[in-house]
């Protein structure tokens, strides 16, 4: 097949991936800004290269003109996670899409892979539009927590290093990592709730700053300079002493400082 008709066929698979990648994100951004947690930590996606969609199909004996049914992962989306509870929700997230239907989950988190090899995968059909009118593609999500993206790595790497003849002593040393790996994140699961607490006042605090800030802003071009300055004092000495309530009061001031200069400009 020539270099042209390849593109032509893999750039609708290179939009969904920009495109749910923008979507992903946009899920974390709206976390964020009602101050909650949001479930997905990071998300990278890529297409799958033409010498790898060449080697699959010759490995699973795919008739290079069916090539796009029978390979589901041409398109692959990866979602990271802190705990393994976020795992589920991004999974329900999926689920209640409109713009993706699953066709296929594999859970290797209750049921682990021989190598040890944990994550939840779902195909999803995706339409994108393109010159010649709406395609809809398979995509591979795989979901899974930062500790099984750190195994997953590392043993993907020495497996493209050794090939089909890993070394036994190898396997035997990922199998006992992928084993402090569930370890790591079932302690991880013991601890979320305070780290979630304390991700969340972070988080509240950022946007509470972020408004305070933007006020003074938008001060400067209506009030007095002077008045201004005091403000900018006073949030700096309050900001300084670390009490969000505090912090919380002198945001809420700020905005009836705000809504009065409003006023008075609309008279
Ligand atoms: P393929 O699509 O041919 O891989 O077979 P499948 O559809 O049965 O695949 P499966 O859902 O088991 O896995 C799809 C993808 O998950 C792979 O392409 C890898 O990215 C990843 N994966 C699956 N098993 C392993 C594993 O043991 N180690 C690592 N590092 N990744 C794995
Ligand atoms: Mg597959």
């Amino acid at each position: 097949m020539e270099i042209q008709l390849w593109r032509e066929i893999l750039d609708p698979y290179a939009l969904a991936v920009d495109e749910l990648i923008i979507k992903f994100n946009h899920i974390i951004d709206e976390y964020r800004h009602v101050g909650a947690y949001s479930p997905i930590e990071q998300v990278t996606g890529r297409v799958k290269t033409i010498s790898s969609i060449l080697e699959k199909s010759q490995k699973k004996k795919i008739e290079l003109a069916k090539f796009e049914d029978e390979i589901d992962d041409i398109a692959g989306i990866r979602i990271i996670c802190q705990f393994v509870e976020d795992i589920y929700k991004v999974v329900d997230i999926i689920r209640r899409r409109s713009d993706m239907r699953v066709v296929n989950e594999k859970d290797y988190i209750e049921n682990v892979k021989k190598s040890g090899y944990r994550s939840y995968h779902m195909i999803v059909t995706y339409d994108v539009e393109t010159l010649k009118g709406k395609k809809e593609l398979q995509v591979e999500i795989q979901i899974r927590t930062l500790a099984m993206n750190f195994w997953a790595t590392i043993e993907h790497s020495l497996q493209y290093k050794y090939k089909s003849n890993m070394p036994e002593n190898i396997r035997e040393r990922l199998s006992s990592a992928a084993g402090a790996i569930l370890i790591l994140d079932q302690e991880m699961s013991v601890v979320r709730d305070e780290i979630m607490d304390a991700q969340n006042s972070f988080t509240i605090k950022a946007n509470i700053v972020a408004d305070i800030l933007t006020n003074i802003q938008n001060l400067y071009k209506v009030a007095n300079k002077q008045e201004v300055m005091k403000i900018q004092d006073d949030f700096l000495r309050i900001y300084q002493k670390g009490d969000q309530t505090e912090l919380a009061e002198f945001s809420h001031q700020l905005d009836l400082i705000s809504a009065r200069y409003r006023a008075q400009s609309l008279r």
